[in-house]
């Protein structure tokens, strides 16, 4: 039997997670291993620097509870999120790029029809998302659902509000037969990240930003097409080059275009400005 030095520990660590029994968590595990050793290596990590970043760890666990996550956050911004995103999700190109979920989903929103306000009233300035949602080829995917939720005109997600008994900002569009839908909210607001918990503490050490810049978030998971996780940014708001979890994609960005009253997209007629974004969504065919 080997005892173990330094120059032997992570060939028999490497070896023993090998064991696993499912070829897939051995090939993690030992990677996972050989990577976390060659970073102890590389930065000639003190027991101090050990100790501070279990402490760390456990910090962030005890952050997180049923509507906050704080691991998905540390994830976002240390850029894992997005690059685990586009190793998972090289569409076609004529297809709407996939964005980070990001911290804040909530499950089983409320089903919407088209042109439904899920501001419910809520004071911002009245936005309609327009558009349809098609295959690459362009063919209608009817009755398409989009799940969409996002932040008020403050930069706060319904998550971040204790005791909030109904959806807030969230709902699940289902599109007409045609593929067209109309979503009709509040422009959202660019907001920081949470910056109370143990990932704000790091951000702090920096001269990261901690902006995201203002969007909203669209989910659409149709049977036959592979699962699109989504954001619109609005074209010139802030942070759009900063964004502290790596989110954006060009071509998501989309004008936001302002009407003054008159003749709305949902069929109705508006009695203060409002802004309009149109985008078309292109599903990815599930491989
Ligand atoms: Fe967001």
């Amino acid at each position: 039997m080997a005892f173990v030095t330094e120059d032997n520990i992570t060939e028999l660590a490497v070896g023993r997670w090998g064991t696993a029994h499912s070829p897939r968590t051995a090939e993690l595990l030992g990677a996972l291993v050989r990577h976390l050793h060659e970073f102890a290596r590389e930065v000639n990590l003190t027991e101090d620097e050990w100790a501070a970043a279990v402490d760390w760890l456990t910090r962030t666990g005890q952050t997180c509870d049923e509507k906050r996550q704080e691991f998905i956050l540390a994830s976002d911004v240390l850029g894992l999120s997005m690059l685990v995103v586009q190793l998972n999700n090289r569409f076609d190109e004529r297809a709407t790029p996939a964005t980070v979920l990001g911290p804040f989903h909530i499950d089983g929103s409320p089903p919407a029809e088209s042109g439904h306000d899920m501001s419910d009233g809520l004071p911002g300035t009245p936005l309609f998302v327009t558009g349809t949602v098609t295959d690459v080829e362009g063919k209608a995917v009817p009755g398409a659902v989009l799940d969409v939720w996002q932040a008020d005109a403050d930069g706060v997600y319904e998550a971040q509000i204790p005791d909030v008994d109904e959806a807030r900002l969230r709902a699940k569009y289902q599109a007409r037969d045609d593929g067209s839908y109309c979503v009709r909210t509040i422009a959202p607001l660019g907001y920081t990240i949470p910056m109370d918990g143990p990932v704000g503490e790091l951000i702090g050490q920096t001269d990261i930003s901690e902006y995201r810049p203002a969007h909203v978030h669209f989910l659409l998971d149709e049977p036959g097409y592979a699962k699109l996780v989504t954001h619109l940014f609005p074209e010139g708001t802030e942070y759009l080059d900063s964004d502290v979890v790596f989110g954006v994609r060009d071509t998501l960005v989309v004008p936001f275009v302002r009407h003054e009253p008159g003749p709305s997209p949902d069929g109705g007629v508006m009695d203060r400005p409002f802004l309009v974004a149109a985008y078309d969504f292109v599903l990815q065919p599930e491989s």
